[in-house]
């Protein structure tokens, strides 16, 4: 990867430093229930204030579809920022439409302060990445730091336009996620294997064609093997299955044959009739899968065939669980890859890289959230970079450096 300017290329003392942060966090019954993504900013933070800037953050809430509108107010992720920082955080109500009370709010702010403006969606400008929102973001700053690499898949006003007008570097989240994700994909020690879960082949069809091509082994698991089985003409049952994509998955063992990479599918099943916790389940071959059933999770000799594999691998990276792992049992082969792997990063065997939504739960569910390397908060983002795409909020400050 090219190089980015970090905070360390930026002299912070007395200047209002714009941070694009990501704190689309999740909320229930007016709290934050995940404080993650919060937790991730603190040292770009610390940093900030400690050299007498100011962090004045800006960032998205929800999809509230370029309109004010107080459900979607970032006023409510406050005291969370609070918690998380032990710093008092001021909050800056806009619409984006007139900046000047912000940009006096900013101005009057001593420095050493940290200073939230109100969600960047509230104008259509921000998603349109309208120039002009742009420059009046960048009127509210001195420098730039984006510390949300959740959201840089996004070409947005305030991830990617205002990158450009004014000096930008990453933030030390944004730094972390990068340097993380060049071990895993970028320059891996390899040999590379991917483990690759969820319920569908056609929402990550551009993931494996990408990750055929840059790893050495590739595990397919979730309910995306079943139609990789029945592509193989095997029998799946009452599995979830993408029939029509029988072809396209033919066409990525191909592409995986040419490029030498081993493309590892279940060999048995944990099997069930209905599909809710502690249903009786049986595990079967998957060559001899009874017609009536579900496979709702890998079963035990696959479990067993894939720490093999991760055995030989260097490199471990992650997106999807492996079964339905939400509902037990069937979160059973999950639970023990994800503990096999964050035993393999202890023992220094293997770099680990996770992320994705559902699988930053998983390896939480697991217990095993901070034993891997690296885990990414991010969600759509994480997809885009294992599909092998420039994400417009990197590129930026790329080209910035
Ligand atoms: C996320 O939560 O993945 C990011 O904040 C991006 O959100 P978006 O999908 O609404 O752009």
């Amino acid at each position: 990867m090219a190089a980015f300017k970090t905070l360390d290329d930026l002299d912070l003392k007395g200047k209002r430093v714009l941070v694009r942060a990501d704190l689309n966090v999740p909320v229930q019954d007016g709290e934050v229930s995940d404080s993650t993504r919060i937790e991730r900013l603190v040292p770009t933070l610390r940093e900030i204030v400690k050299n007498d800037g100011k962090a004045v953050i800006l960032s998205h809430f929800g999809r509230p579809k370029g309109k004010v509108d107080p459900e979607y107010s970032l006023e409510i992720v406050i005291p969370a920022l609070v918690v998380a920082t032990g710093h008092p955080v001021g909050f800056i109500p806009t619409d984006w439409v007139d900046v000047a009370d912000v940009k006096a709010a900013i101005d009057e702010a001593p420095v050493g302060s940290v200073l939230v403006i109100e969600n960047t969606r509230f104008h259509k400008g921000e998603e349109e990445n309208d120039p002009e929102l742009a420059k009046r973001m960048a009127s509210l700053g001195d420098v730039f730091v984006n510390d949300a690499f959740s959201a840089a898949h996004r070409a947005h006003a305030s991830t990617e336009g205002v990158a450009h007008l004014l000096p930008s570097a990453a933030g030390r989240a944004m730094q972390d996620e990068l340097t993380a994700l060049e071990k895993g994909l970028g320059k891996p020690q390899r040999p590379v294997i991917a483990i690759v879960g969820g319920s569908k082949v056609s929402t990550k069809l551009d993931l494996l064609e990408n990750l055929v091509a840059k790893v050495d082994a590739l595990v397919i698991g979730g309910a995306m093997a079943n139609t990789f089985l029945h592509a193989g003409g095997l029998g799946v049952g009452r599995s979830l299955c993408e029939k029509d994509l029988a072809e396209t998955a033919n066409r990525i063992r191909d592409k995986a044959e040419a490029a030498g990479c081993a493309i590892i599918l279940p060999i048995d099943a944990t099997v069930a009739w209905h599909f809710e916790a502690n249903a009786p389940h049986r595990t079967y071959a998957v060559d001899a899968m009874d017609p009536d059933g579900m496979m709702l999770d890998v079963g035990p000799s696959s479990v067993e065939r894939i720490k093999g594999a991760i055995d030989e691998a260097r490199t471990v990276v992650w997106n999807g669980p492996l079964g339905a792992f939400e509902t037990p049992p069937f979160d059973k082969s999950t639970v023990e890859i994800a503990k096999y792997v964050a035993k393999r990063t202890h023992d220094g065997k293997v770099v680990s890289v996770a992320g994705g939504g559902d699988t930053v739960s998983a390896l939480a569910h697991a217990g095993v959230k901070d034993d891997f390397t690296y885990v990414s908060t991010a969600g759509g983002a994480f997809l885009e970079w294992m599909e092998g795409k420039t994400l417009p909020g990197v590129a930026a400050l790329i080209a910035k450096a």
